[in-house]
């Protein structure tokens, strides 16, 4: 009886489809632990990403799917996150062993706030429990060690560096081995040499996501740093003003040539709410990034306000996100990681899966 109760549930799941793989639940193995006690099913859903955006979408699915059993029922459902891998990159080399997916975090040009980003947003995956590390690409200005507090220098073990940890992530940054306020002259092997190191040489782990702050701008050491990455995509920050629209434009083209998914754009310094008055100023103007992402066919995903406590939080190595999903001040970075995640899923579905191995 419960067998033959358990082949119906599953049956009737078979036309629940997940918006990020597209297809239906069950062919895509996300439904586990099927259960029924008396009229009481209980399951467990494993999202393709974390705080998916489409699972308010997929509950309401289930229910309704369940709801047209010809018994009644009581459904108990459960959730979990398992983070699909980038399977796109065939050839050895091209990979970092252990590291699902590489996520580049660029801008068309220094100070509009991608550090920041970066740091956020990678503090916002691990608090939605996945497992991200954060490589500092930027060897110009390495500014991740201190927005996270991680300060040492990182040894070596079995050929390998051991990345430093900060709030339960790896990160890994050129202001480890360097003396601060130390200007580093790179000349263009050196700096080939050493993105390959911090790429292919760190003893990342087990990550769901590597998060990349790239080098600002669209020249030499951020197309040489995405090419040695095996992108899953890259996320472009940009302030609102129209010259930095450009840069937003200039930005993609590059991504394109190199044929890597733009997961989407992030508009940073969006407005200002006076605190005292609450008075909003557009003070770089407002929603240009939204435009152009509209115009150039890639997601947006929202907006970040100017606010001193961003910044604060910056400087004392407590990122914002720190303090959980439900901080208003970290929400945005929040609701950017899942649509982020979302996207990544859904273009790791689009893949085809990797040959076997011979
Ligand atoms: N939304 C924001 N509100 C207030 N200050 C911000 C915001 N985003 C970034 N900042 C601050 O702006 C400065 C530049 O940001 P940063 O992330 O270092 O930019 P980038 O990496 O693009 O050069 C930093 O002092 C940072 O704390
Ligand atoms: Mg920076």
């Amino acid at each position: 009886m419960t067998d033959e109760r358990i082949v119906q549930v599953t049956e009737a799941l078979k036309h629940v489809v997940d918006p990020d793989r597209q297809r239906d639940v069950v062919g895509a193995k996300m439904v586990r632990d099927i259960s029924v006690d008396g009229t009481t099913i209980s399951l467990t859903v494993a999202l393709s990403s974390p705080d998916s955006p489409h699972r308010a979408q997929i509950e309401q699915g289930i229910r309704t799917a369940l709801g047209n059993l010809e018994w009644p029922t009581d459904i108990e459902l459960s959730w979990t996150a398992e983070v699909s891998a980038n399977t796109g990159f065939g050839q050895e080399g091209q990979t970092i062993p252990g590291v699902k997916n590489t996520i580049a975090i660029a801008s068309g040009k220094g100070g509009v706030g991608k550090s920041t980003v970066a740091a956020n947003l990678t503090v916002a995956l691990r608090e939605l429990g996945t497992k991200v590390g954060l490589l500092d690409g930027d060897i110009y200005g390495p500014n991740i060690p201190g927005m996270l507090g991680v300060n040492g220098r990182p040894v070596l073990e079995n050929d390998k560096i051991q990345p430093l940890a900060g709030f339960g992530v790896p990160v890994m940054s050129m202001g480890f081995l360097t003396d601060p306020g130390q200007a580093v002259i790179w000349r263009g092997p050196m700096i080939a040499q050493a993105l390959r190191q911090l790429v292919h040489d760190v003893a990342w782990g087990e990550l769901d996501y590597l998060v990349v702050d790239l080098p600002p701008g669209t020249g030499d050491a951020p197309l040489s740093l995405s090419q040695l990455l095996p992108l899953s995509g890259a996320v472009i920050v940009s302030t609102p003003q129209d010259v930095a629209l450009q840069d937003v434009r200039r930005g993609i083209a590059m991504f394109e040539t190199l044929r890597v998914p733009v997961l989407g754009v992030i508009e940073n310094m969006s407005y200002f709410v006076s605190p005292d008055t609450g008075a909003r100023f557009e003070i770089f103007d407002h929603g240009g990034a939204k435009r152009a992402a509209e115009e150039l066919g890639v997601p947006f995903l929202g907006e970040i306000p100017l606010d001193p406590e961003i910044r604060i939080a910056a400087d004392n190595g407590q990122p914002v996100t720190s303090r959980g999903k439900d901080d208003p001040v970290a929400r945005p970075y929040y609701e950017a990681a899942s649509l982020i995640g979302s996207e990544v899923a859904r273009l790791n579905a689009a893949k085809p899966d990797p040959l076997p191995v011979l």
